[in-house]
Order: C-alpha cells, then structure tokens, then sequence
C-alpha cells in the first residue's frame, strides 16, 4: 500500500520533470527589477533550497525502501532546481548569491543528527515556511520574471508536502494517538516560531511585496492545521490529487 504510494510519487515527480523538460526555463534574458530587500531575502532564500534535501538522502537509502529513496532523490532535484532557478533570477536582477548563511549552516547542522522521521519534520518547517514566501513572492513581487519562478517553486513546494507527509503518516503510526498529536502539535509550535523567525529577518522584503510580519506567520500557522491531522491520522492527498498551483 505504501509503497504503491511511492511509486505514484516516483512517477509524478518523473511526469514533472518531463513537463519542465518541455516548458523550458523563464526567460533570463527578460531581466528582473528587484529592489535591495527582495535581493538580500532571495539569497537567503537560494542558500537555503541549495541545502533543502541534501541531508535527507543518506537517510532515505538507509530506510530500505528503494522505491522511496528514489521519490527522494527526484525531489531533491526538484530543490536543487529551486536553487538554481533562485540564483537566476539574480543573475537577472544584476545581483550574485551568498555563500552561505548563518541560518542555513545551523539548520544544516541540526538536521544531520536527526533520524529521517525528524528530519521529514524539520524539512516540512522549511517547505510551510517556503509554501507562504512563495506566495507572497509570486503574487507582490511586481516583476513578471520574478512572479513567474516564485510561480513554478510554489507549484513544486505544494506537491512536496504530502510526499513528506505520506512518509511521517507512515511513521508516526507506529505511535499511539496521543502520541502522534502530541508530536504534531510540538511540530506547529516549531513551526511558528520559525515563521516569526523568518517574517522578523525578511520583514523588509515581505513588505514590499505587500505582506505584513503578522499576515505571514498567521498564515504558517493556519496552513499547518491540515498537514498535522495529515500527518498524525490521514488520509494523505495522493499525487493525482495534488492541485498543481494555489
Ligand atoms: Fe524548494
Ligand atoms: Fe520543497
């Protein structure tokens, strides 16, 4: 039964690839107008979808399921192409990307001493917090290069929350209920703090593109109350159900 439900993820993740294969990437040549604080956050943000995922191969392989690790490595691809359209789109706005960042570097850290169950947890902080930055990127950035990549890493970050999903509902099972709400409700108070985090260090970028710290770190909580019953009781949305962009 699970694994069925890796190899649909294995082929939606194959179909997408094919289907970025055929649409080809934005037109760089387009240039991209982007004011200082929509640069710095945008770094900030290509450092991190550069790390996204890289820590949890080891551990994929190790969890004996080929067919998952496989959905793994095909959405790590999908980040890396994040980072790399990320980086792109600043080449077009005659900005460079960071090495790296404090944050990234600690969250990194962090991950690699986890268990794959906690690092699904601490990578799904990461693609909640992605899920409203993108939106907010894609709809006020008031560049059509810009919109259109935040765009297309909004459409992938969505079909990546069940992926993780089906995995930690299939972890956490193994627990009692109480348990399992207690884990979820542990992993929303992480969550929001995270949001506050970044609504704080991203304060001036949000702004610009129209969001208020407040209106982004309510909208990490409100959109984490559905994958928290997700994770701790089911039913996990299936690819095919997956809406392709919000
Ligand atoms: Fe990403
Ligand atoms: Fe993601």
């Amino acid at each position: 039964m699970i694994k069925n439900g890796y190899a649909a993820w294995v082929d939606e993740f194959e179909a997408e690839r094919e289907r970025r294969a055929a649409l080809g990437d934005p037109d760089w040549r387009r240039g991209a107008q982007l004011p200082p604080e929509l640069v710095r956050s945008i770094q900030k943000f290509q450092v991190g979808e550069d790390g996204d995922g890289s820590a949890l191969l080891g551990k994929a392989d190790r969890a004996g399921d080929p067919v998952y690790a496989e959905a793994a490595r095909l959405f790590v691809a999908e980040e890396r192409n994040h980072a790399r359209m990320l980086a792109l789109l600043l080449e077009a706005g005659g900005a460079g990307t960071l090495d790296g960042h404090w944050s990234d570097a600690v969250f990194v850290r962090v991950r690699r001493l986890l268990g794959l169950r906690v690092e699904l947890l601490v990578l799904m902080i990461a693609e909640v917090v992605a899920l409203a930055y993108y939106r907010a990127l894609r709809d006020g950035a008031g560049d059509q290069l810009a919109s259109e990549v935040a765009g297309r890493i909004l459409a992938d970050e969505r079909r990546h929350v069940p992926f993780h999903c089906l995995r930690l509902n299939e972890g956490l099972s193994r627990l009692p209920r109480p348990a399992r709400r207690a884990v979820t409700a542990g992993w929303r108070g992480l969550l929001s703090c995270a949001g506050l985090l970044v609504a704080v260090d991203h304060g001036p970028a949000l702004r610009t593109v129209g969001v208020s710290r407040r209106a982004f770190v309510a909208e990490v909580s409100r959109t984490s109350a559905p994958m928290a019953s997700a994770m701790a009781d089911g039913p996990v949305a299936v690819p095919a159900t997956v809406p392709a962009a919000v």
